[in-house]
């Protein structure tokens, strides 16, 4: 790790920084040490059933250290408490974020028959070093079967994982290859996921900070600020259980509903965990799939299964390998450095953005909406002065039902629930009403628009002295690239315009309905009536298995 410098945080653990960086720009991690006092932990998988053993992985400065394991539902359910169990510092590879860190074993535990399934969150506690240090850990218990009143929730564990910076490197940044200074295409689970992922202190930034902006205003980045000043990963606030799933489960479980939980993974490995479900339920920040869940979700739905997605970003194809323990994605340098570029019968398992050609399966065909259609919105110098909520457009869709909804009102702009990624389609007014073209690989009978707003596939420059953008134009360019072969001006100034969209579609005899924006759960948290109600509007026409056609 040359070239960093470390820092400790207010909470003794440790962050790895490029001094010689702006904030902003920067990269910065963390990552194992025996010289800072830390207490680090991983289970040895994403999520188990009664009855399975969890192995607990844990790396800390202390001789000792606590366990706390709990339920985080509307009630924090304590489960499993052990104190005073051995610590020990273990060596850690310089690649761990590719290859794990192999720590060993330090405590088994099992999930008992009472564990409901749900998203459990390992709490490990130490004292060392003068200080009080700890870690948050996650894992799902799934159903044994699914239940016929119960909905289920999908954690976007691949996105998760994609985001984990743990140990250096992430999809986005990282200290992987000859320079130390790129993405890592392959991520290790078996390492811990980073500080805000599990549990977060109230009031943590989100990405989209709402605020009256001055004309002449420079983008700014307040949840990445946040993140460097409190010790917390560059991307906290990007993805997460605790920054997303975890909302809508104490929301939903204040309503009344079962709510049970299973993870991408599940879906990938073990696709009859959802067979007699009702209903599938996605929330936040779900950017990466593999071949094999969208192949087991589009089956579920042709059967007649229910999506509620209330998500965003629909974006990049994964590989799963090792059984499951890391996750594969070259993602912009995939057309050049992915091994399957070389095979013609492998060629669509490119992990790419799943719109690129090369792969041949639009997005859009299993979710009615695509992320290349849509993007950032509400961050940075991403329409800053957005409402914050859909226009609505067909305010009769049994959606709106008592939501006392208007033409042309901004659907949950109280709350803010658009941004900071959403989804769209292609679109056309037709006498005021958007419908689909069908040019992004939906068939535009199959879908209906019932609310949407724009969003921005390129991060305006203004030119305000002091700006200093963080993604400017290279996602759209490199969209630009996979979409249409070239980055031509004419292909990036389509691609620059998108929309997030409210949407419902069909598949086979299955519905899947949309409300793609990875921040609509702010409305379920904060208590915005017409957000909830739409959603409860949702889930109980789909837990209900009612039918309009
Ligand atoms: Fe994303």
């Amino acid at each position: 790790m040359s070239g960093q410098e470390s820092y400790g945080s207010g909470t003794g653990q440790l962050l790895h920084r490029d001094p010689a960086m702006p904030a902003q720009a920067c990269w910065w991690y963390e990552g194992a040490s025996s010289d800072v006092p830390q207490v680090w932990c991983y289970t040895d998988d994403l999520s188990y059933q009664v009855g399975e053993e969890v192995a607990l992985h844990v790396h800390t400065t202390a001789s000792s250290f606590n366990l706390v394991v709990y339920r985080d539902g509307l009630q924090r359910e304590v489960v499993h408490r052990v104190e005073d169990l051995r610590g020990e510092a273990h060596e850690t590879p310089e690649d761990c974020s590719e290859t794990g860190c192999g720590w060993p074993v330090s405590h088994r535990f099992s999930v008992g028959s009472e564990w409901r399934s749900g998203g459990y969150v390992v709490v490990v506690t130490a004292e060392t070093g003068g200080r009080s240090v700890r870690h948050e850990h996650w894992f799902a218990v799934r159903p044994l079967v699914p239940q016929r009143d119960a909905l289920i929730l999908m954690a976007a564990t691949s996105t998760w994982i994609a985001y984990n910076s743990w140990g250096g490197s992430n999809a986005y940044e990282g200290i992987w290859g000859t320079e130390n200074d790129r993405l890592a295409p392959v991520l290790s689970l078996q390492r811990p996921w980073g500080r805000g992922m599990a549990w977060l202190p109230e009031g943590a930034p989100r990405l989209c900070a709402p605020g009256k902006l001055p004309v002449g205003w420079v983008p700014r980045y307040e949840a990445i600020e946040w993140a460097l000043a409190n010790g917390f990963p560059k991307y906290y606030a990007t993805n997460g259980w605790a920054m997303y799933e975890r909302h809508f489960v104490r929301w939903a479980e204040a309503c009344g509903y079962t709510v049970n939980v299973i993870t991408q993974h599940d879906l990938h490995f073990r696709p009859e965990v959802i067979e007699s479900a009702p209903l599938v339920t996605v929330v936040g920040h779900d950017e990466y799939w593999s071949w094999e869940m969208r192949d087991h979700l589009e089956n579920y739905l042709s059967q007649g299964g229910r999506m509620a997605r209330f998500a965003g970003n629909m974006g990049w194809q994964v590989r799963l390998e090792e059984n499951g323990r890391a996750q594969r994605c070259h993602k912009h340098f995939a057309g050049t450095e992915d091994p399957v570029m070389e095979s013609a019968e492998e060629q669509h398992l490119l992990t790419s953005w799943w719109d690129d050609r090369r792969i041949g399966r639009p997005i859009a065909e299993t979710f009615g909406v695509t992320g290349t259609q849509g993007m950032y919105t509400r961050v940075g110098g991403f329409n800053p002065r957005h409402s914050g909520g859909f226009t609505v457009y067909q305010p009769r869709h049994w959606a709106f039902d008592g939501c006392d909804a208007y033409y042309g009102d901004q659907f949950g702009a109280q709350s803010g629930v658009f941004g900071f990624e959403v989804d769209g389609l292609d679109y056309e007014i037709r006498n005021g009403i958007p419908t689909a073209t069908g040019r992004d690989g939906v068939d535009p009978a199959s879908v209906e628009i019932i609310a949407l707003s724009p969003a921005a596939l390129i991060e305006e420059d203004h030119g305000n002295e002091g700006t200093q953008l963080f993604v400017g134009a290279f996602d759209c360019e490199f969209m630009a690239t996979a979409v249409h072969g070239e980055a031509t001006p004419e292909a990036v100034d389509e691609l620059s315009r998108g929309c997030g969209v409210i949407s419902e579609h069909s598949v086979g005899k299955g519905r899947s309905f949309s409300a793609a924006s990875c921040e609509w759960v702010v409305g379920l948290a904060g208590g915005d009536p017409a957000v909830e109600r739409l959603t409860r509007n949702v889930l109980d026409r789909y837990l209900g298995g009612e039918d309009d056609s």
